[in-house]
């Protein structure tokens, strides 16, 4: 019965007011919720007014912080990203319904406060409806080098021998994302996340299959990473032109985001985010050195790489890869 109820709303930018529509949703229905909300901070948005009162902006975060916890499944996550400000808040509201996991720290540049230290990060809130049951899969991201000479940036000290071949697990502070800076990589909205964002939070929490519920879509983000990583979405937004922008987007999707058979994370051609436990499939697909130790100095390296350049459509312009029939192609913007 509730899958019936469930299946009008899903892989769908559904046009509403997220509260009404998460009404209209039963209970412990979806694997993980996501929402970026509006941060109250008098962005333009098309139609939407970001100034609301201090208690009306808090009071109105409690009721859709409590209908995500509501509509996540016992096995699943819940994810709320915003500034640390509000994010204490949420702490606040969601340790009623849920349990803490982590605040991820997403170093990011934000705008000066004044009279204060410079904002650098926002934060992700990461909490489990149950943690006996939460689904985690450990998840790893390549290390980072040195441009100019190619060494490691971390020094491992006497453990290279141990290192992995990829790359370190992934930590609670995110610092290989970047946010979208430059308005030809954004589709026409204030706040869009980096797809790959998205991607590393759904390639840790679901498997394919799950469904990905986002009460903020926006412009997609959210829907997109899912789409591409073969999980359903349901997306809720208030305004109708953020809504045409994420279906035809949507519908533009073809991507797969795949390494021969296992989902993963690219960006601009490059993996980087992959499930630990994928990494011996994965890594038959590289050139690794021998020993180990000299990934101290020298990358791995992808066989059977195949350069292409194409146009790339509007809603793939923040994320240049594609995988098709194991051959990764390189997509020049
Ligand atoms: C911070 S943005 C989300 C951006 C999105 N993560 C992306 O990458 O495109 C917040 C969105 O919430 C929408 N919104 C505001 N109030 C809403 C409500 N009550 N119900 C549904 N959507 C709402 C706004 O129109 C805005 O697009």
């Amino acid at each position: 019965m509730s899958s019936k109820i469930i299946d009008k709303f899903i892989n769908r930018a559904n046009h509403g007011d997220c509260l009404e529509l998460f009404s209209q949703i039963p209970d412990n229905s979806v694997d993980i919720t996501f929402a970026d909300p509006p941060f109250n901070l008098k962005k333009k948005y098309n139609g939407y007014k970001d100034s609301l009162e201090f208690s009306e902006y808090l009071n109105w975060c409690r009721k859709w912080i409590a209908e995500m916890a509501r509509v996540t499944k016992p096995t699943g996550s819940i994810f709320l990203h915003n500034i640390p400000k509000w994010l204490t808040y949420y702490s606040n509201f969601l340790n009623e319904f849920s349990y803490f996991k982590h605040w991820i720290s997403w170093d990011a540049p934000t705008s000066p406060m004044g009279k204060s230290l410079q904002p650098a990060h926002y934060g992700i809130l990461f909490y489990a409806k149950d943690p006996k049951q939460n689904k985690f899969y450990e998840i790893r991201y390549p290390h980072k080098r040195c441009r100019k000479c190619g060494y490691l940036l971390k020094d491992y000290g006497g453990k290279k021998e141990m290192l992995h071949t990829f790359g370190p697990l992934v930590s609670d502070v995110w610092t290989d994302i970047h946010r979208i800076k430059h308005d030809k990589y954004r589709a026409e909205h204030p706040c869009q996340l980096p797809i790959h964002l998205l991607e590393r939070v759904i390639l840790m929490s679901t498997d394919d299959g799950d469904i990905v519920l986002d009460p903020f879509l926006g412009t997609g983000t959210t829907a997109i990473a899912a789409k591409r990583l073969g999980r359903k979405f349901i997306g809720f937004e208030m305004d109708k032109h953020y809504v045409n922008i994420a279906m035809s987007k949507l519908n533009q999707e073809r991507q797969s985001s795949k390494m021969g058979k296992v989902w993963v994370s690219y960006f601009l051609g490059d993996l980087v985010t992959i499930r630990d436990k994928d990494w011996d499939e994965l890594s038959k697909n590289y050139y690794i050195p021998e020993p180990a130790s000299q990934i101290d100095h020298t990358k791995i390296m992808r066989k059977n790489v195949k350069k292409i350049c194409s146009h790339f459509e509007v809603t793939n312009k923040n994320d240049g890869s594609s995988d098709k029939n194991g051959q990764l192609q390189l997509i020049a913007d």
